[in-house]
């Protein structure tokens, strides 16, 4: 029986030290993978991992519980931190680098002092309509991890659609010569999107929360059987998960490219959904892409 030797993952608490290095590698001719993230690391993590390892030479994952995208009520000191358990499942997968900076090595003057990246329009609807700064928190951060690691390909999670529009726009704008690639959401048996926050759901709330997946879908069938009246869909939709015991946030249903509402260019559409359910505020959605003789058959569904 063959024995798979498991590497250490390096670890840099130093901005420096991880440019230092991933400098070499690249001179070397290798190709730089990076995947950010918040930590408590899940299978929806793992699958960007994976990718990463697929595509790439070296790859780079950050834990950094940012700050910046908190808003003064939400959960930034109760957010998860398992830094020995996402270590395993690091090493495990073959990566090489994790980049574990605190709050000072990021923002050494404050947060306050910090100069914003700030996109325009697409952070100001959907959760950035109810989350204030959020998304220029996360625009700000993902640009500095950027900076520091310099990698040739960064890879978001599709589970947070805004976010990765929001990041395509952002490097377009900006010129950052990074490729970002999407990789479809991953979820539990029940359909439920895996997300760090669903640890804060109770027994009870856990057995509801796969709905919000369910109704999206709902929708989605509606809209590919034919039914164009997205605001009345929405309605009825906000409509179900309140009954069944969520406080939704928004349900929408957006033209994918833009996050604007359909209009009859839009090739692929998108229904996106927030909602609480009890402590945690849940996200997820579905894309349709239309058929381009407008016939409304469904070629391909998230
Ligand atoms: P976090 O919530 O930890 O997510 C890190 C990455 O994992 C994001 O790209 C997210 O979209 C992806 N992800 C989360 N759940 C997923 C799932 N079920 N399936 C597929 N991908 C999933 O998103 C953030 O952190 C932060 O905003 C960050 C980008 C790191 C900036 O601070």
């Amino acid at each position: 029986m063959s024995k798979q030797v498991l590497v250490a993952v390096k670890t840099f608490s130093r901005s420096k030290q991880l440019r230092v290095t991933v400098t070499l590698d690249r001179r070397s001719g290798k190709r730089i993978a990076f995947v950010p993230t918040m930590g408590n690391l899940h299978d929806g993590h793992i699958q960007l991992v994976r990718r990463a390892k697929q595509i790439a030479d070296k790859v780079v994952v950050s834990i950094f519980v940012n700050p910046l995208q908190f808003g003064a009520n939400e959960d930034l000191s109760s957010y998860p931190r398992t830094l020995v358990a996402d270590k395993q499942k690091l090493q495990a997968e073959g990566v090489d680098y994790l980049l574990y900076p605190d709050v000072e090595e990021i923002y050494p003057e404050g947060m306050d002092k910090q100069t914003l990246v700030v996109v325009p329009e697409l952070a100001d609807t959907l959760c950035g309509a109810t989350r204030p700064g959020h998304f220029s928190g996360v625009s700000t951060v993902v640009t500095k991890l950027f900076q520091i690691v310099q990698p040739d390909i960064a890879i978001f999670g599709k589970k947070d659609f805004q976010q990765l529009a929001i990041i395509e726009k952002m490097v377009k704008d900006l010129c950052m010569p990074i490729e970002i690639l999407g990789v479809e959401t991953a979820r539990d048996v029940d359909g439920l999107a895996l997300s760090s926050r669903n640890g804060f759901l109770t027994e009870k709330e856990r057995l509801i929360a796969p709905k919000l997946h369910k109704v999206l879908q709902e929708c989605r069938n509606a809209i590919a059987c034919g039914f164009d009246s997205y605001h009345e869909l929405e309605q009825y939709c906000t409509g179900k998960l309140k009954a069944e015991g969520f406080d939704p946030d928004y349900f929408s249903v957006r033209d994918a490219e833009t996050l604007h509402d359909v209009t009859a260019a839009t090739e692929q559409l998108v229904i996106l959904a927030a909602a609480k359910l009890g402590r945690p505020r849940l996200i997820d959605n579905v894309t349709l892409t239309l058929d381009p003789k407008k016939d409304w058959g469904m070629l391909t569904a998230h």
